[in-house]
């Protein structure tokens, strides 16, 4: 029987590629809800997928009613981009936390499976050098740092979802995504600075001539992942032979694209130069430093390093990344400038019309 998968948030970053990777590899029917429907490409052609647009927030009756339709269901929905932490912290908790613990009961109450996105910001300032799902301490900064709202949402979340393991043998697996990256992360096309994850924002500036900024200095580190690897791992924890993902944690990342944050900005400058629309705006790119009070604010605290161990993925999923740092890079702004009309509004947007 053809697995029935509930995506909510299918329209994100996460929802339209997963979405994507069902329907073109898997003989699943999809269930999905977004606010819109602009990452979905033909998925909505699909006549597996069946979505609605609307707010989980609002459409309680057609999440709960779907929840007990499906056997898996996949909760996306969640502001997920740093600045907002900062500026929006309460709004974080209202969606991420509460809007989803309503979800979580209802997979409790009707026996679901459920796979969750925790992060890979549960492990905060961890001193750990290689992140561990089930020893590394989760560590974060005074409540005064608005930052860890979000940090603290998920893994209190996390921690309601295993103790609902324990409690009622609720199926579930926590996955942690690291740094993502690729096709539809963010609007790179957004002229408002600051609104985007960093490699969109990197890209966004190269586009609009505006200089990089580097928060600090930009010496802190992550583990870049493009989305194709990402979605191959939730494949294999979707269908979940011989109960291998089940009650269990997963780190979702690449440990090989570890790399600071100046040379992503250089790398994202240098492999911009390979696409004749955008060679001019990177040559000119500059890169200058800003204290990180000054880009986010005074509730922003950083992470000066975040490695996976993808250990446990390796040996119980059979999965490991494949697409080292540059290519991912170059796949994703690929995927920007190949957009309708990119050319015209790049020109525009390089000029500062
Ligand atoms: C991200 C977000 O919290 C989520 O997307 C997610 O849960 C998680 O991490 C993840 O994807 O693993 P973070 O990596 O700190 O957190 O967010 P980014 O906006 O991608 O910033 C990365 C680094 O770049 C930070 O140190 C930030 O200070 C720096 N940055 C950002 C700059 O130097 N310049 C910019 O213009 C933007």
């Amino acid at each position: 029987m053809a697995l029935k998968i509930m995506i909510l948030g299918a329209n994100g970053f996460i929802g339209s590629a997963l979405t994507d990777a069902i329907l073109r590899n898997r003989p699943w029917e999809v269930y999905g809800i977004d606010l819109a429907d602009n990452k979905l490409g033909d998925s909505p052609k699909n006549e597996r997928f069946h979505f609605v647009e609307g707010d989980i927030t609002i459409n309680k009756e057609w999440v709960e009613y779907h929840v007990k339709k499906c056997d898996v269901v996949v909760p996306l929905v969640a502001i997920a981009n740093p600045a907002q932490y900062v500026t929006h912290p309460l709004k974080v908790f209202e969606l991420d936390f509460e809007a989803n613990i309503d979800v979580v009961r209802h997979c409790v109450k009707y026996g679901k499976r459920l796979i969750f996105p925790s992060t890979s910001e549960i492990y905060g300032m961890s001193p750990d050098a290689v992140l561990d799902e089930e020893t590394s301490p989760l560590v974060y900064g005074p409540i005064n740092k608005q930052r860890w709202i979000y940090a603290a949402s998920k893994q209190l979340l996390d921690r309601v979802i295993y103790a609902y393991g324990v409690r009622d043998n609720l199926d579930y697996t926590l996955f942690r995504p690291f740094n993502f990256i690729g096709p539809n992360l963010d609007n790179v096309e957004e002229p408002k600075e600051g609104s985007s994850r960093v490699f969109t924002q990197f890209l966004s500036n190269v586009l609009y001539k505006r200089p990089i900024k580097l928060v600090d200095g930009g010496s802190q580190k992550r583990s870049f992942t493009y989305i194709d690897d990402a979605i191959e791992a939730l494949l294999t924890i979707l269908e979940n032979q011989d109960n291998r993902a089940s009650r269990r944690i997963f780190n979702i990342g690449n440990p090989g694209n570890c790399i600071s944050i100046r040379e992503l900005a250089e790398r994202t400058i240098r492999i911009a130069q390979e696409f004749p629309v955008l060679r001019e705006a990177a040559r000119a790119t500059e890169i200058v430093d800003i204290s990180a009070g000054e880009y986010y604010g005074k509730y922003y605290q950083d992470i000066q390093v975040r490695v996976p161990n993808i250990e446990a993925a390796k040996r119980d999923l059979g999965w490991k990344p494949t697409t080292d740092m540059d290519t991912a890079i170059r796949r994703t702004i690929d995927f920007y400038v190949k957009q309708e009309g990119f050319g015209t509004r790049a020109a525009a947007m390089a000029a500062g019309i």
